[in-house]
């Protein structure tokens, strides 16, 4: 039976699957040295079309960044969007974070793809063309793929040089594997490479990143999966669940101060990519469960009153005034099955872990 000797081979190997990858890789976008968008913002105003139309790809992208950045800074309520968060450094304190004692999330979605691994292995039958929104360094996707003895493998993240590397070391040890990669923000929707086969399709949204989503965007982002999945396809999906509030703080909150230094480094990350001046230390990292709203916050909030300029531009803060940087949706497993049956999936199987804290889901498109 192919599901069984499917899920006798993947038993061994699921379960590193839920180790190293950032998860919200889907989110990250790389630094632009402020020359350019200097540059990029000289000849846009000299004359806007043609400049532009002779501008390379990156700086226009870079150029959406910007005005991504200013707008969120100059709103009312201040934000910055959680892309941002993943420069070099972000990405480092990312991966310490998922080994951090208090960060249950990602050593439990290990357990659970180790313990139900063979049932797992049962759903996923035949799944042989994975594709990864967010893969980043594709170690999730390397065990994933070789237990499926899959053909074809696409990452899609907006990180291209994290995904570069990621895709090169998948080549190197899965030799057999059509393996690509595509530099994009899966948000803004995606198109593949022509040769990906339409069928035996496999969606992989691992590390609970679709809770970084507010839930209307994670409903289109799922139908884009959806219709990426194909007729027979499917989605593997893991999500963090409801729970006691003093672990949910904790986990985003750790003794050792990693997740404050890395909700503060997205600041350094600003300076970086729009020439503003922060000081990252005279903010102080906030992270709270708000149970009306089921999700985790964090917030950066000033130390003291804050004078922040840019080129062109600039901010006060007062002392206390709070910047949101991130929000962590914690979806009950019925609302979420719900949620998928709206973008159109069907046939949900799903794994908890004894304590019903993470689950990982199966859904057929
Ligand atoms: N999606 C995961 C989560 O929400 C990973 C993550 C994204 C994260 N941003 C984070 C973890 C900020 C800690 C802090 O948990």
């Amino acid at each position: 039976m192919a599901g069984g000797a499917i899920g006798v081979a993947v038993l061994p190997r699921l379960g590193a699957l839920a180790g190293a990858t950032p998860g919200a890789g889907a989110l990250r976008c790389g630094a632009m040295p402020v020359a350019i968008f200097a540059h990029a913002m000289r000849s846009a105003h000299a004359s806007a079309a043609h400049a532009l139309s002779r501008l390379p790809v990156a700086v226009l992208a870079s150029l959406a960044c910007r005005r991504e950045i200013l707008a969120g800074l100059l709103s009312q309520q201040a934000s910055i969007c959680p892309k941002y968060f993943y420069d070099q450094r972000g990405s480092e304190l990312f991966e310490a974070i998922t080994r951090l004692p208090e960060y249950y999330l990602t050593r439990t979605e290990r357990a659970l793809m180790r313990r139900h691994g063979r049932a797992i292995a049962e759903a996923l039958g035949e799944a042989r063309v994975v594709i990864e929104p967010g893969a980043g360094s594709c170690d999730k996707a390397r065990m994933l793929c070789r237990s499926l003895a899959a053909t074809h493998f696409v990452g899609v993240d907006i990180s291209a040089d994290c995904l570069q590397d990621g895709i090169a070391r998948l080549r190197r040890a899965l030799p057999g594997l059509d393996a690509r990669a595509v530099a994009g923000d899966i948000t803004a929707g995606l198109r593949l490479p022509p040769n990906v086969p339409a069928t035996r399709r496999l969606v992989f949204y691992p590390g609970s990143s679709i809770g970084n989503f507010d839930p209307p965007q994670a409903l289109a982002l799922l139908r884009q999966m959806r219709a990426l999945a194909g007729n027979g396809g499917a989605l593997l999906i893991g999500i963090d669940l409801p729970k006691d509030r003093a672990m949910l703080e904790a986990a985003y909150d750790d003794a050792a101060g990693v997740t404050a230094a890395f909700n503060r480094n997205v600041l350094s990350h600003v300076n970086r990519l729009i020439g503003s001046d922060f000081e990252p230390q005279q903010w102080r990292h906030l992270a709270f469960f708000n149970e009306a709203a089921s999700r985790i916050e964090m917030h950066l909030q000033a130390m003291g009153a804050q004078r922040v300029r840019w080129p062109g531009g600039g901010r006060d803060f007062a002392a206390g005034e709070r910047i949101h940087t991130e929000n962590s949706y914690k979806y009950p497993l019925p609302a979420f099955v719900a949620m998928l049956r709206e973008a159109g999936f069907v046939a949900c199987q799903s794994w908890t872990d004894a304590r019903g804290w993470y689950a990982m889901l199966h859904a057929r498109a």
